[in-house]
């Protein structure tokens, strides 16, 4: 699909600030007195955003297989779920009130979406999820609920109506194909306009009406939960443990119960179960990987003419490089994560790559060091950074 009208501009022309993001707060300000705890309304937060994306450009991104993308609708107070990728007729049929179009991960798909998100940088990145947006017709919107998740609800073209309510009651519509609150009272409630932001805490009760055409971005994070990290860190375990020895009884003697599990084996079994250990290293290992693991549906476009070696050195260190809006890159300690992959390594190469997993670019003239050439040649030809 071609760029969606004005996007290039949007961003840069949105004039940010942190500061002015924040409602004039500071990061540190913001994080001890709102950060998991309260709501926050900032006026024009983002001066200047209203252009981004319009209907057309969020229908293409709905219909792409590479784009995660619902359908929501209400039908004689029915909620209705369909998930895409959508046939562009079905969206143009769509009635004139009462849906909404919701394209999740737009910053994998837009490199300005993923300079957005990025701009959240007072959070680290293992914590942000994804940039997803909705459009809505007036009247439309996903029904009062609540994310489990932190989130910055910022207001891109149009008016929406919020409704906020710090509700203790938390129990969902059963057999409704979205988590829909069985009774919402909003203790408060607010018209965005363009360039305006919400930002709510986990759990906070919420609903979003449209008053018109009415797009809305929302910064979305992510927090493990204890029971999926135990769970994918036994899978790590499965493909890194290397446990030697097989069970063998040369001192079997006969038993008249064939059909009981003999006590020396299981005896065996703890003992080999025993053995495995991790500490630290392994648990940061895991974890790197983990966090930087692209989503299953992600893939890479790597150059389908990559420049040789000579050619991209000579690129790199003119243009510099940036990372591809895919591409997840964090780094703790001399360890670095690509796209799950681990690399370790210290000096002026890991300065560089610090560098470049903070502010996802680097200049060509921090672009001297050979053997960091060649591990971006490598990282390019694979499609996850490209020349600036
Ligand atoms: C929406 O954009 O309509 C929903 C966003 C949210 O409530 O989290
Ligand atoms: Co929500």
């Amino acid at each position: 699909m071609g760029k969606p009208k004005h996007l290039a501009q949007a961003f840069s022309n949105s004039d940010f600030s942190l500061s002015r993001l924040l409602g004039g707060m500071t990061p540190a300000e913001f994080l001890a007195d709102y950060w998991q705890k309260k709501p926050l309304l900032v006026r024009q937060a983002l001066p200047g955003f209203g252009d981004w994306l319009d209907r057309d450009s969020m229908s293409e991104l709905a219909c792409r297989d590479d784009a995660e993308s619902r359908l929501v609708r209400v039908n004689r107070g029915r909620w209705l779920l369909d998930h895409g990728p959508f046939q562009g007729e079905e969206l143009d049929e769509l009635p004139q009130r009462g849906w909404s179009l919701l394209v999740s991960g737009v910053n994998h798909l837009l490199p300005e979406a993923d300079r957005l998100l990025h701009s959240f940088n007072f959070i680290p990145y293992a914590r942000l999820d994804d940039l997803m947006v909705s459009y809505a017709p007036p009247g439309g919107g996903v029904g009062p609920h609540f994310d489990s998740y932190d989130v910055f609800l910022i207001q891109g073209k149009g008016r929406r109506r919020w409704e906020i309510s710090g509700q203790e009651d938390l129990e969902l519509v059963e057999g409704a194909p979205l988590r829909i609150l069985k009774h919402f009272t909003a203790d408060e409630s607010w018209i965005l306009e363009p360039g305006d932001m919400l930002y709510l805490p986990p759990k906070f009760a919420h609903n979003g009406v449209a008053l018109d055409d009415c797009m809305t971005w929302s910064v979305g994070f992510r927090a493990p939960t204890a029971q999926e990290m135990m769970s994918q860190f036994l899978i790590y375990l499965q493909d890194h443990l290397e446990v030697p020895g097989m069970y063998a009884d040369p001192e079997r003697r006969f038993s008249r119960h064939p059909g009981e599990i003999p006590t020396d084996l299981l005896r065996w079994v703890e003992g080999v179960i025993r053995t495995a250990a991790w500490g630290k290293a392994e648990i940061g290992d895991f974890l790197g990987r983990y966090l930087s693991e692209p989503k299953a549906h992600i893939f890479f476009d790597p150059p389908s003419r990559p420049l040789s070696p000579a050619k991209f050195t000579q690129a790199i260190t003119q243009r510099g490089i940036h990372l591809d809006p895919r591409t997840q890159f964090l780094y703790r300690g001399q360890a670095f994560f690509m796209n799950g992959e681990r690399i370790e390594c210290a000096g002026v190469m890991a300065i560089a790559l610090r560098e470049l997993a903070d502010k996802r670019e680097l200049p060509g003239a921090k672009l001297l060091d050979q053997e960091l050439i060649s591990l971006c040649h490598h990282w390019y030809a694979s499609g996850y950074i490209s020349l600036t």
